[in-house]
């Protein structure tokens, strides 16, 4: 099994990124997981670029996307909702239509944010537009609030929170089999 990691933030020393590799680090070990690094450098999606000569990297992600069999996408929240990159990421992945990497790929949406809210509008915006492109994420997401403090020693300090990232990978795992099995 696959599974392509996106990180929402950018910043060195993001909480979410951690978030991201407690989340990895809960993964069965023979899962291959590939964190995609490169949403910094992903062009704006713009239609008229989306034809016979896609930009190199959008199609690499779009690759890296078709070759997943599911996705952990790790947003923090910004101004209320997703960050933009996030979002572009998305956007790419949608189209072409018919064809979309993305489609009925099972996505697992969790979240870290300064507030004790725990990016919630983040992850509940990320979950619509990821079900408007074609996905399949799951309904339950995770949350960490006062993400500041959250984590010691590259984990999360609070044994639920660590149980309910655990719980929510399993579920992942567990939806790429039943659609193996489908
Ligand atoms: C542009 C911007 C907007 C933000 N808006 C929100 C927000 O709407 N809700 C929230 O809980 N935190 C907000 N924050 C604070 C983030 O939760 C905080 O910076 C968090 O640490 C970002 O995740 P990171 O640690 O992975 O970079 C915002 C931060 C930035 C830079």
């Amino acid at each position: 099994m696959n599974v392509l990691v996106l990180i929402g933030s950018l910043r060195a020393g993001s909480t979410n990124r951690q978030l991201a590799d407690v989340a990895i680090a809960a993964l069965p070990s023979d899962v291959d997981v590939i964190v995609w690094d490169e949403l910094a450098d992903l062009p704006h999606y713009n239609e008229d670029l989306d034809g016979e000569d896609v930009p190199a990297l959008a199609a690499a992600f779009r690759r890296r996307v078709a070759e997943a069999d599911a996705l952990i996408l790790v947003t923090p929240e910004y101004n209320g909702t997703l960050p933009g990159a996030l979002k572009n990421a998305i956007d790419w992945a949608s189209r072409p239509r018919k064809s979309a990497s993305i489609a009925g790929m099972p996505v697992a949406v969790m979240g870290a944010s300064g507030s004790p809210r725990a990016a919630q509008w983040g992850r509940d915006d990320a979950v619509r537009a990821l079900k408007v492109a074609g996905a399949s994420p799951l309904e339950t997401t995770v949350g960490i609030g006062s993400a500041w403090s959250a984590f010691e020693d590259g984990t999360l300090k609070d044994a639920d929170q660590r149980e309910a990232v655990a719980d929510l990978v399993a579920e992942l795992v567990g939806a790429k089999r039943q659609r193996d099995a489908a």
